[in-house]
């Protein structure tokens, strides 16, 4: 299988990988850099769960190729506390209790961040409209939507 050689920047931090030419972003997150906290749901592009940021947007990155990512910035859930210090929407999250199991988690956060950032946070109704690639299961979405709406504050 052909592979190639891809360098980008991953929360702040240059990284050059070889890799499959297949492979997703997410895989090269999760099994090239050990960074587990973007979560494999689907592999499909249907529940979020995998959502990152690349060069400031929400993608799935499930289905992003990772070889076409030269140069990309990218910011997953690890990349967004800053040290010790939580950041808000992920400090929100636990003060409005919006998640059970927390397997769509990061996604939600990364989502809201991106949702928050493109200045999609309005009404509770265009939060649910720009957050509505995230799955849920558990079913937390008004305290999800309730975070995003104090953080965007
Ligand atoms: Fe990517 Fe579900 S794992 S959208």
């Amino acid at each position: 299988v052909p592979s190639s050689r891809v360098s980008l920047t991953v929360n702040g931090t240059r990284r050059a990988v070889t890799v499959d030419n297949r492979t997703s972003l997410l895989d090269l997150l999760r099994e090239h850099l050990g960074l587990t906290g973007s979560k494999k749901g689907c592999d499909a592009g249907a529940c979020g769960a995998c959502t990152v940021l690349v060069d400031g947007r929400r993608v799935n990155s499930c289905l992003t190729l990772a070889v076409r990512l030269e140069d990309a910035e990218v910011t997953t859930v690890e990349g967004l506390a800053d040290g010790d210090r939580l950041h808000p929407l992920q400090q929100a999250f636990i003060d409005e209790d919006a998640f059970q199991c927390g397997y769509c988690t990061p996604g939600q956060i990364v989502s809201g961040v991106g949702c928050i950032e493109e200045g999609h946070t309005g009404s509770q109704e265009e939060i649910r409209e720009w957050m509505s690639g995230n799955i849920c299961r558990c079913g937390c979405y008004v305290k999800i939507v309730r975070a995003v709406e104090q953080t965007a504050r």
